[in-house]
């Protein structure tokens, strides 16, 4: 099914009984029959909800939709989905599913900051060992694998130089090593990219960014074949990291328009990409449906087609030669916001360097192709005309 039928078709009220959108149901406790009842809610096997933290209908109405998204062959591939408070409760939901004392983990080098703090720092203190590796380099990636390796974690697209992972290769090398790889899909989004269908054994995203689109709500999902993510609500409710039903109701109320937004902000980031790529006072453009970009090819092969072009997601950086100064200059006259997260549905700017990179020195920055004059930006859904003007007032005077 087409994915805009997806989003927008998600809820199909019965005439005349149910109200056209859904409620939200603030309640935290519901009423059971009798004590059957409420074990067999409890234990499952009877559909029904008694508490909110073990599960509420706004959480269950999204959660079908991220199903439907990402696996729209539920048929043969049951996929289960869970939502969390926020993109990082998904990564510790992952975390504290999936791994045991004594496990190891690889995490690419390019992850976002907070996901490799989680998992080097706060892991540790739980006997989880973990080590950063360049999932670009084939050959490191094998030897790094250790005999008690157990989850190799990745980005579809990384911050801020928009690599694209060889999902395909990376999970035939995390099987062939008995280790899950778990997928951050958060900049690609399912509209993107389903990396469960190109070999990932979890999808994890922050639903807080392009997913909702509007800036207004903090949740992530994760998401996985069923057989994996047997009982995920239960560790989930019993590590507090669930969701609230106000959260959920204004997420699908954003996701509707998913795919209608990423296709405006995908074809927007690619003219956005073109002009920069044209503009003598930028050295480098970053966007992986450039023909210049490092995984285009990759890119091609994976991302998906929306309106018969293939839409290579909103996100799009670029190197000012002039460093640190010119692009503090640029910011300041741009009439870009500068706002250090991204996915919403006007386009704004963001400083690596001084923001999501900023305890990395000089040396770690250029070893990741960082510069202080790296700017990134998050496309969104204006007219085209107004984004390129707008960022000709921001590059205003560099040529001379
Ligand atoms: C790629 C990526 N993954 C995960 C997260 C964490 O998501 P949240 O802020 O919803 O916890 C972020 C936040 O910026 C992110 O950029």
């Amino acid at each position: 099914m087409n994915p805009l039928d997806v989003c927008v078709a998600h809820q199909q009220p019965s005439r005349g009984i149910q109200p056209s959108r859904s409620p939200i149901h603030t309640t935290v406790a519901y009423v059971c029959d009798d004590p059957d009842h409420a074990d067999a809610i409890l234990g499952g096997q009877q559909s029904g909800f008694c508490y909110q933290r073990d599960g509420h209908p706004n959480a269950n109405s999204l959660r079908e939709l991220c199903e439907k998204l990402h696996q729209p062959d539920q048929a043969t591939h049951p996929t289960v989905a869970t939502i969390t408070s926020s993109g990082m409760a998904a990564m510790t939901l992952a975390v504290v599913s999936m791994l045991k004392s004594g496990d190891h983990v690889l995490l690419s080098n390019r992850l976002y900051g907070k996901t490799t703090t989680l998992i080097v720092q706060q892991c540790q203190k739980f006997g989880i060992a973990a080590s950063e590796v360049d999932i670009f380099d084939v050959d490191a990636l094998r030897a790094a694998f250790q005999t008690n390796t157990r989850m190799l974690v990745a980005e579809t697209i990384s911050n801020p130089q928009l690599r694209v992972a060889d999902i395909p290769v990376l999970s035939e090398i995390s099987r062939s090593h008995n280790a899950l790889l778990l997928i951050d899909n958060t900049f690609a989004t399912p509209i993107v990219c389903q990396p469960l269908q190109w070999g990932a054994d979890l999808v994890l995203e922050s639903i807080t960014k392009f997913m909702n689109g509007h800036g207004d709500v903090m949740l992530g999902m994760l998401a996985g074949r069923k057989d994996l993510l047997e009982g995920i609500d239960k560790i989930s409710s019993t590590w507090g990291l669930v969701a609230s039903p106000f959260d959920c109701w204004l997420a699908e109320r954003g996701m509707m328009t998913l795919a209608l937004r990423m296709q405006q902000a995908g074809k927007n980031a690619l003219a956005v990409a073109e002009y920069l790529a044209s503009q003598e006072a930028v050295a480098k453009v970053n966007y992986p449906g450039l023909s210049t970009h490092v995984d285009r090819q990759i890119a091609e092969r994976l991302f998906c087609t929306l309106d018969n072009e293939i839409c290579f997601a909103n996100m799009v950086s670029f190197d000012l030669p002039g460093g640190a100064d010119t692009a503090a200059t640029c910011i300041r006259r741009s009439p870009i916001p500068f706002c250090a997260s991204l996915g919403e549905m006007s386009t704004t700017l963001s400083h690596p360097a001084s923001t999501s990179h900023r305890l990395l020195n000089s040396s770690q920055l250029s070893e990741l192709d960082i510069s202080e004059g790296t700017i990134r930006l998050s496309i969104g859904c204006e007219s085209r005309e107004l984004l390129v003007n707008h960022l000709r007032q921001t590059l205003f005077g560099l040529d001379s």
